[in-house]
Parts: C-alpha cells; structure tokens; sequence
C-alpha cells in the first residue's frame, strides 16, 4: 500500500496506474491480481483483440455537446463504464470495497460486489449511496447457505444478483500455486463468515483459493439452478461468463435479465476467444431481449466504443480498478474510472458519435 500520497496527474492512462500498482502490492496480491490460466493467452487476447479491431469514424458531425450518460438494466448512469466483480479489495487497500464503492457513487456508475469481497454487503451498499451495486454470486453446493447469501444481498438493497457460470472449479493461476495463495492476516470472505466459510485453507503447494473452489463451490451447476435462482430472488439475474450465442438464449429461456459476456478476465479456461470477438454473436441473439455487458481488456475510451458499436450495452471494468485502490484507494478508482470516461468521451468526439446511441456497428472496420 502507499505510503506517499499519489500524485495523479502523473498517470496519464491506465497502464501507468497499473504498473505504479505493480510496484505498490504486496507480491501475492499483486500475483493473484494480474494472473491469468496457464499461459494466459486469453488474459493477452482480450487486450489484443480490441487492438487488431479499426474503427470507421464518421465527420462533419456536430460534437460539441456529448454525453456518455446512458441506462443499464433500468439504471440511469453516467457512462456505461461499471466496476466489474473482483475479489478481496482489502489486499488493495485498507478500506477495500469502501473505497470501491464510494467511487462508483462518486462517479454515478454501477459496482458489482464479488461474493469474495472482504467487506459485508451490507456496509458496501451503505457507503454507495445512490450508486447501485450489484452483487456476484457464486453457487456453493450448500443451496441453503446460497440461498442465505442472495437474500441476505437482497435484503442490504442490491439491485440485482450475477450468478458466475464459467467457474466450477478455480481456473489455475501458476502464481497462485507458486506462491500458495492465501489471505493476508485478519481478511476474510466476509460475506460466508457466519455460514462458517469464510477462510480459505493453508495448504502449501496450493493456491488457497483454489482449494476453497474445489471443497466448497458446485461444479455441478446447471441452467435448471438459474431457474432455481430467479425463483428464490425478486433481483434482476444476469448470468457472467458467457462467450456464445446458444448459451446466451439458453440463460433468456431459464429466466435471465442479462448477460456479461465474459472470460473471467482470462483466469479460467486458457485459450478462450476474447471477449470482443464472441460478443457480436451473443449480442445478436439476445440483445434485443436483455441487457447485454462485456468484460476483459478494457484498458482505453476507443476499447468501450468498440464494445458497445459490438452490441454491448455497457461494460465492466476489473483489474484497473484494483490499479486505482493500490495507488489511492477511492481517489484512485476515481482516476481510474475517470480517465477511462474521458477516453471515452474524446473517442465519440472523434468517431463522430456525441452520444450512447450514436454508437453502431457500422463504425467497426470489416476486411
Ligand atoms: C475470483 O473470482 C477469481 O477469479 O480469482
């Protein structure tokens, strides 16, 4: 953690944040952030393919009003850009997913809170405010103790429940195993305290998360358990991880309100098409019926205008948020976020796009 207030007008992009961040974390939390699968060709895809894409801007357009506001999933927002779920924001920075959250209230956006959050749901919805946040969920095979955690995300006044479809076991981070991935002293899965599974094992030669996913989460999970779920919640249900078209039908028919296309940021199957090149197929089966996000290598303004020319209603931020808590906590996330806005913001000047629904596919470049 910091121990020199950032000076932020010195990290011009969200690479800069990261690699101050990089600098800044303990090394196994650093680790478990950055991770990818395996050889993480995903991981580096997700960024490659928002950079192989073109964009065919249009001109002579009046840009001199613009606006990034838009609605997600009944939301009035100011951008489109959301703070994804990641877990354990407290080996970030002391107040975690405070910090996380009073950001999103700050800049008007949604944050998702992970299952694996360091901090209770019930204190994250206290310290956003007006912003809405939207709880992940992962199923464990214990339905009861699931079912208590969604109702418990209920009751603190999340607005909907994510459920993560591309996990039944932990994805393996190299790192993680290398390092024996455990939480710093004095953290815990807050959420699963009083359900008694708040701790991850010690064992050594293991990621301690990992072993947590094999003991205690269902890789039994099946679209009968979304049904299962929408039934148990008045909560919108959007279903993350998906990367084609059939399963994203296949989550409308069982009752889903949206979709995060998504590869888990590249942390779970290694090899994975990146989540831009899948998002055109999925958004054109089911966009015109649910709310339709993205996940995975967003880094700049032109990535979040590519994505929603794709069919994306909005988009999920992940790791630069972790940058923006490790370099300043909520005034980090503020200038993570910030910057990413104002990207964005200058890419619509430029394409031609002064608003949310200027943005169309026709602006995307085909060989
Ligand atoms: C948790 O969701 C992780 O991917 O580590």
């Amino acid at each position: 953690m910091t121990a020199q207030p950032t000076d932020f007008s010195q990290l011009l992009n969200l690479f800069e944040m990261e690699s101050l961040a990089r600098q800044t974390l303990a090394p196994m939390a650093r680790d478990y952030y950055i991770s990818g699968a395996h050889d993480e060709l995903t991981l580096r895809d997700n960024r490659q393919a928002f950079e192989r894409l073109k964009l065919r801007y249009r001109v002579m357009v009046d840009v001199s009003q613009r606006s990034t506001a838009t609605t997600v999933l009944d939301h009035q927002l100011s951008s489109p850009i959301m703070v994804a779920p990641t877990a354990f924001h407290r080996m970030a920075s002391e107040n975690g997913e405070l910090d996380t959250a009073r950001a999103a209230q700050s800049l008007g956006t949604v944050m998702t809170l992970s299952t694996l959050s360091n901090t209770p749901v019930e204190a994250v919805v206290e310290a956003a405010g007006q912003a809405p946040v939207w709880f992940q969920l992962y199923v464990y095979k214990d339905r009861g103790a699931t079912q208590a955690l969604v109702e418990r995300a209920e009751a603190a006044g999340a607005k909907a429940v994510g459920v993560t479809g591309d996990a039944p076991l932990l994805g393996r981070r190299e790192r993680d195993v290398r390092n024996g991935f455990r939480l710093p002293a004095g953290l815990e899965i807050s959420n699963m305290t009083a359900s008694g599974m708040g701790a991850l094992p010690q064992e050594s030669g293991e990621s301690g998360l990992a072993a947590y996913f094999a003991s205690l989460l269902d890789p039994a999970l099946t679209w009968k358990d979304l049904d299962w779920l929408a039934s148990i919640t008045k909560l919108p249900v959007l279903v993350k991880g998906i990367v084609r078209a059939d399963d994203a039908a296949r989550a409308v028919r069982h009752g889903a309100s949206g979709i995060v296309v998504s590869n888990h940021g590249g942390r779970q199957l290694d090899t994975s098409v990146a989540t831009i090149d899948a998002l055109p197929e999925v958004a054109d089966a089911v966009r015109a019926d649910v709310t339709v996000l993205l996940d995975g290598g967003i880094r700049r303004g032109t990535d979040v205008l590519k994505a929603l020319a794709l069919g994306a209603h909005g988009v999920l931020v992940g790791r630069p948020v972790l940058w923006g808590l490790a370099t300043g906590g909520q005034a980090g996330v503020e200038h993570a976020l910030g910057i990413l806005n104002q990207e964005l913001d200058l890419a619509m000047a430029l394409a031609g796009t002064p608003t949310i629904t200027d943005i169309t596919r026709d602006l995307i470049f085909r060989h």
